[in-house]
């Protein structure tokens, strides 16, 4: 499982980004928003999240496009950012068409708010080199975010989908919407290949009350060594 940031705050990136283990940043306009951003600085906002992490780990941009021909548009644009970028576009009729378009064209797509196999299948088929399931949200409606990813991933598996015919990358399902470190270890055990997660449960990834009192009775016993 890789772990993408999902976030557009700069220090938490290079914070994450300096751990070792991040693979990739996914952005929506809500995470934009939130950092304070401006319209007129998104693009150079997702150019300096590229250049933080490096080339060969993918930044998920989201078209805000409504048509087609303009979220292709969009995604041509973002795309010319940096070569890691990945266009974000929502499942819809119109987000399949364009993902259809950007994906002939070598442009690498994550389909987002996908929230049933229908929809993720028709994502994949449409050439999205990423799906992202969403989790919490679902929850959130009291359905089963995890079943539904769980049954996205095996879906999936059942076929052979290579929607980059240019680089022969394999579509990767993206647990987002991971509102827990026990969503990080559902989504493990079912094989979803990417979680992509907010700094506060990365730094609660990293936590275990028994590793905690494990150090500290080292350091104490180390002391009586010196
Ligand atoms: O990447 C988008 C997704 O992860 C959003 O999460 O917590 O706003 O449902 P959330």
């Amino acid at each position: 499982m890789k772990f993408f940031l999902d976030t557009a705050d700069i220090s938490e990136i290079e914070e994450a980004a300096s751990w070792g283990a991040l693979a990739g940043v996914t952005t929506n306009p809500t995470l934009y928003s939130r950092v304070g951003g401006k319209l007129a600085d998104f693009e150079s906002h997702i150019g300096r999240i590229c250049q933080i992490v490096g080339p060969d780990c993918p930044v998920s941009a989201e078209s805000v496009a409504m048509t087609r021909d303009e979220i292709a548009e969009d995604g041509r644009r973002l795309a010319a950012i940096a070569p890691n970028v990945v266009v974000k576009i929502p499942t819809m009729v119109e987000g399949l068409a364009a993902t259809r378009m950007l994906a002939d064209e070598g442009i690498r797509v994550n389909m987002t708010l996908c929230f049933t196999v229908p929809q993720a299948m028709l994502a994949a088929r449409a050439g999205a080199r990423y799906i992202s399931p969403f989790i919490g949200r679902f929850d959130d409606i009291s359905e089963d975010g995890i079943q539904q990813v769980a049954d996205i991933v095996e879906a999936v598996s059942n076929y052979d989908f290579t929607p980059d015919t240019v680089r022969g990358e394999q579509l990767e399902v993206i647990a987002a919407s991971i509102r827990s470190a026990d969503h990080v270890t559902k989504c493990a055990l079912m094989g979803a290949d990417i979680a992509t997660v907010p700094f506060g449960v990365l730094k609660k990834m990293v936590k275990h009350p028994l590793t905690d009192a494990g150090i500290d009775s080292f350091m104490k016993d180390w002391e009586k060594v010196k």
